[in-house]
């Protein structure tokens, strides 16, 4: 039974390898007794009250780790919800009104002791995938209006002080890059303001004692939300450690109108015994099973050119058409034009919005190319960024209004664009006509969705000024209906979530895209880093990855396999301008397409285990399992004191099944336990050395 009743007070929810334990207190508050390692029998929870972690001198609520503390009442850390009733009174002092159970989904409903106002706390578990989904709802029954000030979707409690937690410190080109800082006073906040996600921080927590990649204790959860997130994680004085995520309540309200609701997003946790490795491939299980949409759910995604780093803003129909033969003979399954291709758009000032094909690019329209891709049997994409405009654009003429803005200061520019009113439904209504114009009028297979500014002023001509600390939350649901519309009308669409390289890599966007452009750095050795730390959260398949020419941004050239393979690492894509290259190597990179489309069933749908970490090793090295099939790329970036050969002890395979292993043009048959256990030797040398380890099972 995935949620166990034990008595009157307690509620397990139980999933094939974890519990997480919920009671109601005799003074009748909420408390999260347990989350971990599975516990079969929980019976003896029915006797545990919050007089058994009694601390000195500290009462009520604060030695209480709650599963919704809520602001005032005698609690003095961070809180996951703050609510103003008509008279002022800004606390919610609660009850257990009732507890709701249907199959693997639980609500428990906590009603004020006062107000009719009441919260309810939503728990779906999934048992196979070791996953439990938390969301809230806040229903107004009264007759006045109840301000919400912060609703968080979940809170978590860890007993003891004594943990580290990981996230990004990103930016720019410089996307996922993860750090671990203890956690023993006072607290740890990771917020996005910039109106998405952003570069910055991702919208999950990971909180850990120790933990490597295969052993130590994680407790982790991702929200499933692209606007301003707001993870606390608290060391509180009563010795536990507090966890909230969920919609940021910096420049946050809503207005609970009678009788409405407001319901947050959901966030997905879980806790892992066995590091970091476990956590992954359980999310990335889960994302695949549970949340991808299910159209490219269980087909590869297909290998990609994109035009972009080729050609950029100078898009002419006679240069893609050649870019698009070259691209078929090498193996390519999909062209993608980026961007460029719209009335008047020749640089980043202007243009967007006008989402009509320039004619002096595309004289006989998109159709041209369009036919052109087809006939060499690819599929064809395209760019877009629906939620922009240009003060330069036709659109921005016609509806000044429709941008973000205040009466009395200078709108302020993030590459030279305005951000589009997306709390306004007229302008959602409107972005759906164009492109589900576009989409009908011409025979596009792909979109690659980009968004390019962080929002500022935020000020809605379509509503009052009263209601602006709404228009962050608004904006995101204005978003997901312009996919969500989009998608329904063209469902074999595929979509691609970019914003800025990987500024809206989330569990919000996972429910509508389909993969996920991670950055705009394409050098092979950053990637190496940024791929590593995407995949703590999120699946392989969901991370394009390309081969471009000049590697993005440092200045390093490395040689054409080291690319490849970095770029084989994900879902593969091309980007190198391939009017200019050689016929040999465009040889040579067919030949990897090739190898690619052998292997990508492994890659994008097998288990993944991170070998080998240049941030603790001297290799890198990453290894997918699928079934019997396994496959293993090994990276060295400078060899060092003449070494040459590296012990490799791999994962996932079958201690007593026999492998046949492909190495450098070399076959071997070795016993899956010799291969965990033992290792084998793999030689790379120079600088930029790698190689691809193929096994299947004999
Ligand atoms: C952003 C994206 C790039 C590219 C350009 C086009 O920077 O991240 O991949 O699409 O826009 O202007």
């Amino acid at each position: 039974m995935a949620i166990q009743q034990i008595g009157n007070r307690v509620f397990g929810l139980q999933t094939k390898n974890t519990s997480y334990v919920i009671g109601v207190e005799p003074n009748g508050l909420l408390e999260t007794l347990y989350w971990g390692k599975k516990i079969e029998n929980l019976e003896d929870f029915q006797e545990y009250t919050a007089e058994d972690h009694k601390v000195p001198n500290l009462f009520g609520p604060q030695v209480i780790p709650e599963e919704c503390s809520s602001f005032g009442g005698l609690r003095y850390h961070d809180t996951s919800m703050k609510v103003v009733f008509a008279d002022g009174t800004g606390d919610f002092r609660y009850r257990v009104e009732k507890v709701l159970q249907d199959g693997e989904h639980l609500e428990i409903v906590l009603k004020d002791t006062f107000y009719p106002f009441a919260v309810h706390l939503h728990y779906e578990v999934f048992p196979e995938n070791d996953i439990i989904k938390k969301w809230r709802v806040a229903e107004n029954l009264g007759e006045t209006p109840v301000e919400l000030e912060s609703f968080y979707s979940g809170e978590y409690s860890l007993p003891g002080n004594d943990y580290q937690t990981w996230n990004f410190n990103s930016r720019w080109g410089a996307e996922f890059r993860g750090h671990s800082d203890p956690i023993r006073a006072g607290k740890k906040v990771y917020e996005s303001l910039y109106g998405l996600t952003g570069h910055n921080a991702n919208p999950f927590f990971l909180v850990h004692k120790d933990a490597g990649e295969t052993f130590g204790d994680v407790y982790y959860g991702a929200l499933e939300y692209s606007g301003n997130f707001k993870t606390v994680i608290e060391a509180v004085n009563s010795e536990y450690l507090n966890i909230l995520i969920g919609i940021s309540d910096t420049d946050f309200s809503w207005s609970l109108q009678p009788g409405e609701s407001f319901e947050t997003p959901a966030v997905y946790s879980g806790y892992s015994d066995q590091g970091f490795e476990k956590m992954s491939q359980t999310l990335h299980r889960f994302c695949l099973e549970k949340l991808m949409p299910s159209y490219m759910a269980e087909k590869p995604l297909p290998v990609l050119y994109n035009s972009w780093y080729a050609t950029t803003f100078d898009v002419r129909v006679k240069d893609q058409i050649a870019l698009a033969e070259n691209a078929a003979k090498m193996g390519v399954e999909l062209f993608v034009i980026d961007d460029g291709w719209f009335d008047g758009r020749n640089d980043d000032t202007a243009a967007l919005g006008d989402w009509y094909v320039d004619l002096s690019k595309f004289p006989n329209g998109l159709s041209e190319l369009i036919t052109a891709v087809k006939n060499l049997g690819m599929k064809f994409g395209i760019w877009i960024e629906p939620e922009m405009t240009n003060k330069k654009s036709k659109l921005y003429a016609a509806h000044p209004d429709w941008i973000y803005r205040y009466d009395n200061r200078e709108v302020l520019m993030g590459r030279n664009q305005y951000e589009l009113d997306m709390s306004n439904p007229e302008v959602v209504e409107y972005l759906i006509d164009i492109f589900d114009k576009l989409l009908t009028e011409n025979d596009i297979d792909y979109i690659k969705w980009d968004m390019n500014r962080y929002a500022a002023e935020v000020g809605s001509r379509n509503r009052d000024s009263s209601e602006w600390k709404e228009i962050w939350f608004r904006n995101t649901q204005g978003v997901y209906r312009l996919i969500r519309e989009l998608r329904k009308l063209h469902p074999h669409v595929e979509f691609e979530a970019c914003a800025s390289g990987g500024g809206r890599v989330d569990y919000g966007a996972m429910r509508y895209f389909d993969e996920y452009w991670p950055s705009d750095n394409s050098d092979p050795l950053d990637r190496l880093y940024m791929q590593e730390n995407y995949s703590f959260f999120y699946p392989i398949k969901y991370m394009r990855s390309w081969l471009t020419d000049d590697f993005g941004m440092d200045n390093r050239s490395v040689p054409l396999q080291f690319a490849m393979y970095t770029a084989m690492c994900g879902s593969l894509g091309i980007g190198t301008n391939l009017n200019e290259t050689s016929e040999e190597k465009k040889e040579i990179i067919k030949d990897y397409v090739d190898v690619y489309k052998r292997i990508r069933e492994v890659v994008q749908f097998g288990d993944l285990y991170r070998l080998k970490s240049f941030t603790r090793d001297e290799i890198h090295a990453v290894q997918y399992v699928k079934n019997e099939r396994s496959v293993v790329f090994v990276f060295l970036d400078h060899e060092q004191y003449g070494k040459k050969y590296y012990c490799l002890t791999l994962r996932g395979l079958d201690q007593d099944k026999n492998y046949r292993i492909r190495m450098n043009g070399s076959e071997q048959v070795k016993n899956g336990g010799y291969l965990m256990n033992k290792g084998i030797y793999v030689e790379l040398k120079g600088d930029y050395d790698s190689l691809l380890m193929e096994l299947e099972e004999v």
